[in-house]
């Protein structure tokens, strides 16, 4: 039986598994030029939160009754295009369901196999390692010798961003919620320090592990981490502004304090959006992959089991409960 998830209602506040219906829906039909997809692993990210919530934002919101999507690795059950062949690998923006036609094939791509496993393409060669990419290195510059500081340094983007830091010669600075995120920034990651924000004042930590202050503050989770990354700033820092994730299910616009600082202290905050650098996708591609299979960048990714589960793994990912990038593994390789 196929089964799918749907937006059952718009979260206020936090988003809980009420805002969520699964249900037994129709085995697609190939139509002419089609494609029939079988998900294997599906994303799990923050923006999808606000894809929940009605308005404008800078990507549609999903409809109450309709499925929820996200990026979904899956393999090819049946083709009528060809483009695709049975068996092929492809990602695309698909349904959370388990299996699911793309009418002429439209939005998918097909992973190449020198690239590595699969889920790769939605992981650290796909969405979050660019991200990672564009931001750590176009827009943080780092120089050798700079200090870097990397929030939320433990999950899908926070593990990358550091870890190309450091490989231009920076210093990385990683903060991240609980003891066994701080062990995995340090020991698998390499980071240079790492700090759990929920233990440790931000001030005496930010203090302690960066002594000669912030060059690059890379920003995953806006308010008060934004604010003390401010206030300890190198003249001339610059901040891109990834996310701001302390902010996605707060019913009301804290505000940051200490922007002044930034006149002050010359310092240049760039927020990115990724859609913007699709099209850099194959050159990151071709520069990491690399790096993933001779070991010298580490990535992990959470994998929970079961279509069912996916949603009670969103809301478990913006709570902070997955260690790296978290996907939904709903069918066997
Ligand atoms: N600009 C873009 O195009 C773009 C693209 C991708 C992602 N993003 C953004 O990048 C950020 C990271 O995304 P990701 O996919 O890598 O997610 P992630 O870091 O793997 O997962 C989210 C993490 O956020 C942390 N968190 C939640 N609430 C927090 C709070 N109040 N204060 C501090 N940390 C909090 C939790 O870790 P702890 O246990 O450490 O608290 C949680 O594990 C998000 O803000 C996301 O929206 C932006």
């Amino acid at each position: 039986m196929n089964t799918r998830i749907l937006l059952e209602r718009r979260p206020v506040g936090w988003v809980d598994a009420s805002c969520f219906r699964i249900e037994p829906c129709p085995e697609p039909a190939c139509g002419a030029e089609d494609v029939v997809v079988e998900a294997i692993w599906l994303s799990l990210d923050p923006y999808l939160r606000g894809r929940m919530n009605e308005g404008p934002s800078y990507a549609p919101g999903f409809a109450i009754g309709a499925p929820i999507v996200s990026r979904v690795v899956g393999r090819v059950l049946a083709s009528r295009n060809a483009r695709f062949a049975e068996g092929d690998f492809v990602w695309g923006f698909l349904d959370w369901a388990l299996r699911t036609v793309v009418p002429r094939g439209e939005g998918l791509t097909r992973i190449d196999p020198a690239l590595g496993r699969p889920s790769l393409a939605i992981s650290a060669l796909g969405m979050p390692g660019l991200t990672a990419w564009i931001g750590a290195m176009e827009i943080g510059r780092p120089r050798p010798g700079d200090t870097v500081y990397v929030s939320s340094a433990a999950g899908a983007v926070g593990q990358l961003a550091g870890q190309f830091a450091r490989r231009a010669g920076a210093r990385v600075v990683g903060s991240a919620g609980g003891p066994d995120k701080v062990a995995f920034v340090l020991g698998r990651c390499g980071f240079d320090a790492a700090f759990d924000y929920k233990a440790q004042d931000l001030d005496e930590a930010l203090r302690e592990h960066c002594p000669r202050g912030i060059d690059v503050y890379f920003d995953n989770v806006g308010g008060s981490t934004l604010e003390a990354a401010l206030r300890h700033a190198n003249v001339g820092a610059r901040f891109p502004l990834c996310g701001m994730i302390s902010a996605y299910n707060a019913t009301s616009d804290a505000g940051i304090k200490g922007l002044p600082l930034m006149v002050s202290k010359r310092i240049a905050m760039t927020g990115f959006i990724i859609y913007d650098h699709v099209h850099q996708l194959p050159a990151y591609q071709a520069r990491v992959a690399p790096w993933l299979r001779d070991g010298s960048l580490h990535f992990h990714e959470d994998i929970v089991h079961g279509l069912e589960r996916a949603p009670a793994a969103l809301i478990g990912m913006m709570k902070g409960e997955a260690i790296g990038k978290r996907l939904v593994q709903v069918s066997a390789v």
